[in-house]
């Protein structure tokens, strides 16, 4: 299986706090990693690790067997905040043409096929501050898009929109997983253990299971995760069968 992030005994501090202890993980092609964690437990910090953006005091990254700097361009990127204002004076098809930055080659095609891949080419001219969070996430999935990566990361992408909506994009990515391996961080188990292959859970520590069933009791006690991760109604078995 090809290898398309390697995150090989990382360990980040900042402001001497350390916040991502020794982590280790593989994530080969194709696949949809689940992040979960509790607040601060450096999830965030880990995508940008991931991206190149924080270098680890130890320990390394990398992506397609190269330094994440060079792969940036194979990697979009679906931000946790994002600060657009109600009003906010530029149009959808201007945010996602942003994600052309790190592209020099901007190209017209591109650009609409990746409004239509996640269905907001309707909106194109709208003003993006006027649009509803699921909408304004389809936007921001777009751009990450738009560039043709080859690995998607998406911080919190249903953190602020009801769970119809939110259904909606886990049914997007899915498609989008056909194609692309991702990683997604959310708070949400019980919304992501459905979607996602596999799960990680992160606070400061990673803890890994490289299985298809884990239950809310393993989570729980084995792995100490926050009860408050896995309460959202969640049956026993957390994964269903792929
Ligand atoms: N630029 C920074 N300066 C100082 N501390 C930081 C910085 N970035 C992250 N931290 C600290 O690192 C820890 C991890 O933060 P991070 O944003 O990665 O957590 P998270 O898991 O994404 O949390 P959340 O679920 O709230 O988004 C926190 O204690 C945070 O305060
Ligand atoms: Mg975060």
């Amino acid at each position: 299986m090809n290898r398309a992030i390697e995150i090989n005994n990382v360990t980040v501090r900042i402001d001497e706090q350390l916040i991502l202890d020794q982590i280790n993980i593989s994530v080969y092609s194709n696949e949809f990693l689940g992040i979960i964690g509790p607040n601060g437990g450096g999830k965030t910090t880990l995508l940008k690790t991931i991206l190149g953006l924080i270098g680890p005091d130890s320990g390394f990254v990398k992506i397609f067997d190269d330094e994440p700097e060079n792969q940036r361009r194979n990697i979009g990127y679906v931000p946790q905040y994002n600060s657009f204002e109600k009003g906010y004076p530029i149009t959808v098809e201007e945010v996602v043409k942003m994600g052309f930055v790190l592209d020099k080659h901007f190209d017209k095609k591109k650009l609409t096929e990746a409004m239509e891949k996640v269905d907001i080419l309707n909106l194109r001219d709208k003003l993006i501050g006027n649009l509803s969070g699921g909408q304004k996430q389809r936007v921001l999935i777009a751009r990450a898009l738009v560039s043709d990566p080859k690995i998607l990361l998406l911080d919190e992408p249903t953190a602020s929109i009801d769970s119809k909506t939110g259904k909606s994009i886990y049914e997007l990515l899915n498609k989008i997983n056909e194609s692309m391996t991702i990683i997604l961080v959310s708070h949400d188990i019980g919304a992501i253990s459905s979607y996602v292959k596999k799960i990680a859970c992160l606070n400061k520590t990673m803890i890994y299971h490289d299985d298809k069933e884990i239950t809310k009791e393993i989570l729980e006690k084995t792995y100490e995760c926050p009860v408050d991760l896995i309460a959202h109604g969640v049956p026993h078995r957390v994964f269903h069968n792929h």
